[in-house]
């Protein structure tokens, strides 16, 4: 008898391990490079997640598997996806810093039953390339939208629209564009700069010739945002009295310290401000200072990525463990909660983040230290972008 207990009480133990899996999530991101940082804080929001929730769902375990797409890199991030799916066996991917990045591994999805939560890319289509696409971060539409109102009651009229040529930036423009006319203000001049574009000069001269009271720019954040607001600030149009609005990622507070005393009192629409104020906020930023190392370094793409990994637990919870994608991603259609930035939803039909949009202004605090702080808030914001591409 004693005997029988003993084995069925291993087969009991056996079986129940059997079904302790390590459930692996592939994440694509810059982690190399001159956008490295933008990894890291991916990195950052994925630990922070885990510290404060711990890294498994009943009786599975996480894992997260990185990969290294330094610059947008579609054929990389295509590769290193598949091979993530193939060869690594991961349930999820997720990440994706660049819009052509994230592009480029849809059509893997259906294939490998795979769902791709995006933690960062903001080009409202990504969403319409699978089924299985959710987002969490932001999408350029959703943030240049309301600045186009901002610009307007500051009296301004006549704007030059400035963006990087690719997906987000496209998007911006047209946002602003759309908004800013909607106001009855002017856009006399839209320029849009190659990706790589570094040295800002020539266009802050096409600036000061277009008449135009302000500028909007959009760029992905990194050298590229630090860089061109450097160049707004030291080619003499701030001082000419010319304004520039722009979605956050012109001043996400990494770069605060590099850009000083010439970025006060400038105004920007997003998510995100790491100075937001809530109970969720606090405890986030404290666990995401503490996995970035560097508390200057914490910057948007950390909440992208920790609520990234808050909806992949709810995927995990909801699918027992078990490899189905579409019950994954049907599962968070309509989640609600709250995200250290403020109320989120994951939209059912789009599967992109409704969220609140901050109007902020980069002030400095008592200790010197630089931060954006709210001052509006545009609340239970879509994304006009899908609503427009119609
Ligand atoms: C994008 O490529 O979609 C992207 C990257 C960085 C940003 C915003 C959008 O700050």
């Amino acid at each position: 008898m004693k005997k029988l207990i003993t084995a069925t009480i291993a087969a009991v133990v056996l079986s129940s391990a059997a079904y302790a899996d390590t459930i692996k999530v592939g994440v694509v991101g810059p982690f190399s490079g001159p956008f490295a940082l933008q990894g890291k804080n991916f990195k950052a929001g994925i630990d922070a997640y885990f510290a404060l929730n711990g890294n498994t769902v009943g009786d599975d375990t996480i894992e997260v598997i990185y990969r290294d797409v330094p610059q947008a890199d579609p054929a990389q991030s295509k590769a290193l996806a598949q091979e993530l799916v193939v060869k690594e066996g991961v349930q999820y991917l997720a990440g994706f810093y660049f819009t052509p990045d994230a592009m480029a591994a849809t059509p893997i999805l259906e294939q490998g039953n795979v769902p791709m939560v995006v933690m960062n890319a903001a080009t409202s289509a990504i969403v319409t390339k699978s089924p299985y696409v959710v987002r969490t971060s932001f999408t350029t539409w959703q943030t240049s939208t309301p600045i186009a109102k901002v610009a307007k009651d500051a009296g301004v009229n006549k704007v030059i629209s400035i963006v990087s040529d690719y997906g987000p930036g496209v998007d911006a423009e047209n946002a602003f564009k759309a908004a800013f006319e909607k106001e009855g203000g002017e856009v006399v001049e839209a320029i849009r700069m190659p990706l790589s574009t570094n040295d800002f000069s020539p266009i802050m001269q096409r600036v000061k010739d277009s008449g135009a009271e302000a500028v909007f720019a959009f760029l992905p954040s990194g050298p590229t945002t630090l860089g061109f607001v450097k160049a707004f600030n030291q080619n003499g149009l701030k001082d000419g009295g010319i304004k520039l609005f722009a979605p956050g990622d012109l001043t996400q507070e990494s770069d605060l310290p590099a850009l000083g005393d010439s970025a006060l009192g400038m105004q920007t629409t997003f998510h995100y401000a790491v100075s937001h104020d809530s109970p969720e906020n606090t405890a986030f930023v404290e666990a995401a200072r503490k996995a970035i190392g560097n508390p200057a370094e914490l910057s948007f793409p950390a909440v992208g990525a920790f609520d990234g990994m808050y909806v992949i637990t709810k995927m995990i919870e909801a699918t027992g463990g078990e490899q189905d994608a579409a019950k994954a991603v049907d599962a968070v259609k309509g989640l609600s909660w709250t995200s250290p930035r403020g109320p989120v939803t994951i939209d059912p039909e789009s599967r992109h983040i409704t969220q609140n949009i901050y109007l902020r202004e980069v002030t400095k605090a008592e200790d010197g230290s630089y931060f954006n702080k709210e001052i509006q808030t545009f609340e239970n914001q879509g994304d006009p972008g899908l609503a427009a591409a119609k």
